[in-house]
């Protein structure tokens, strides 16, 4: 108990707890995921979709976490077999939880892999292998890259070794301090590099292939893969945001914060937008190339910018450190559930939660090469993983948790929690109860028949 009352007091900042909350929001998501995934959509449907479903479901879902985590003051599992008895409701509720852990293991097998890529190329930047590349030279060196299982391999159990090292080494605290610094770095060079975009000739196309919407690129399947987007860049459905949520103080406004996280979210992952896309139209390259869109563009606008060897070390510094931050919010909630379900310590529950995650990795290192042959339902390896937990798990999750929060609670127990004026509130709650859960559901079931 002592122990409990010594982190909520570290907590008591409001500024510590959105430093945590950005921390696990703003990452590979932002940069890597979402360039990626308008690009295989075909551009603006996508980001519209993507911006409503953050609006309209993103940002209430955020806030049910918050107010759950904050009313229960415990792991998401027992918050929610707490309060769902407190109400006399069945203990389903709870596996919430245990969905999310499940999802969060599946998903840090793969970030690692993808986190691996962006310490290559930190690696690229300090050796000069991004000057004067044209588009085939950034597609060899990625490509030989991919081709590699052992050096994958290698940056993949480095991304894992700091990941389980900051978690294991109980300093997650220090390095969402440092967070304040590093985030506003990377928007500022994300800001440098939107500069660099518009200088390209192509800025105007790319701003277009990303604002104006064609509608006939919108299939079941851009619309659940926008959704699930939605959740996977909240870090939401995995009850990590709902975990956050009992260290918050009871003075901490739970609207106003969440819209601030998820404007700089959103901001971000615009940003990492307008700066590729441009590139990619200026240099013939092909928005739908897919994973590896990112890390075939921005070295090639490094290479042609002043300064950009530097300023490309930088970026990808920057980059793995706010994909070190995502990846330990994926780790924490795994490593807390083991170590409360067995009799291991916090560093040995660390070890194997994490040598288990990296072991999973492997298969999606391997999807590159060795077994690009395997494609279960015709998806590759991280495809699949993507599908499972961001196209499924997290909406379900989701859904449930907003369910739970719209019908299940009382008015006046949500009230309470969330500090709005009447109409604001009244607002709120009908986006809970009917707006947000009837468009998850539509999405999802739209999805999954296409
Ligand atoms: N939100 C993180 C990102 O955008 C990824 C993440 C997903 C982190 C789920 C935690 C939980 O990179
Ligand atoms: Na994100």
């Amino acid at each position: 108990m002592a122990n409990k009352t010594h982190i909520h007091a570290q907590w008591s900042s409001r500024l510590a707890f959105m430093m945590a909350a950005v921390g696990s929001s703003v990452g590979l998501g932002n940069v890597w995921k979402f360039p990626y995934m308008t690009g295989e959509s075909g551009g603006g449907a996508f980001v519209l979709i993507y911006l409503v479903s953050i609006a309209l479901i993103g940002l209430p879902i955020l806030m049910s976490e918050w107010l759950l985590g904050r009313l229960g003051q415990k792991n998401p599992i027992t918050t929610m077999s707490t309060i769902a008895g407190r109400l006399k409701r069945s203990q389903a509720w709870a596996l919430v939880g245990v969905s999310g852990i499940l999802a969060a293991y599946l998903i840090l097998s793969f970030y690692s892999v993808i986190g691996g890529w962006a310490l290559a190329y930190i690696k690229y930047g300090v050796t000069g292998t991004f000057g004067g590349l044209d588009g085939d030279g950034v597609g060899s060196l990625f490509g030989n890259l991919l081709a590699s299982p052992m050096r994958l391999l290698g940056w993949h159990s480095l991304f894992m070794v700091l990941t389980i090292g900051v978690v294991a080494g109980g300093v997650s605290g220090g390095l969402e301090r440092a967070a304040k610094l590093l985030m506003p770095a990377l928007a500022v060079l994300l800001v440098v590099l939107v500069g660099y975009a518009a200088t390209t000739g192509s800025f105007g196309e790319g701003l277009n292939y990303l604002f104006k919407p064609d509608f006939s690129r919108l299939t079941g399947d851009v619309w659940l893969a926008a959704l699930g987007h939605a959740f996977f860049t909240l870090s939401l459905g995995m009850g990590i945001m709902m975990a956050y949520g009992s260290y918050l103080g009871d003075d901490v406004n739970i609207g106003r914060t969440a819209l601030t996280v998820v404007i700089l979210d959103t901001v971000i992952a615009l940003g990492a937008g307008m700066a590729i896309f441009p590139v990619v139209f200026a240099n013939h390259l092909d928005p739908a190339a897919g994973p590896g869109l990112v890390f075939q563009t921005l070295p090639l606008a490094f290479g042609n910018m002043s300064g950009g060897l530097f300023f490309g070390t930088l970026f990808f510094i920057l980059l793995v450190f706010a994909a070190l931050t995502s990846a330990i919010s994926l780790l924490e909630p795994i490593v807390e559930w083991l170590e409360e379900k067995s009799p291991l310590t916090r560093v040995q529950a660390t070890l194997v939660a994490g040598g288990a995650t990296w072991l999973l990795g492997i298969a999606t290192v391997l999807s590159f090469n060795g077994w690009s042959g395997i494609q279960p339902f015709g998806m590759s390896i991280l495809d699949l993983l993507d599908y499972l937990t961001s196209k499924l798990m997290l909406p379900l999750t989701g859904l449930a948790t907003i369910l739970f929060v719209g019908w299940v609670m009382g008015r006046d127990e949500v009230r309470a929690q969330l500090n709005m004026s009447d109409r604001a509130f009244t607002l709120w709650r009908f986006t809970a109860r009917y707006i947000s859960p009837i468009g998850v559901a539509i999405v999802f079931i739209f999805g999954l028949l296409n």
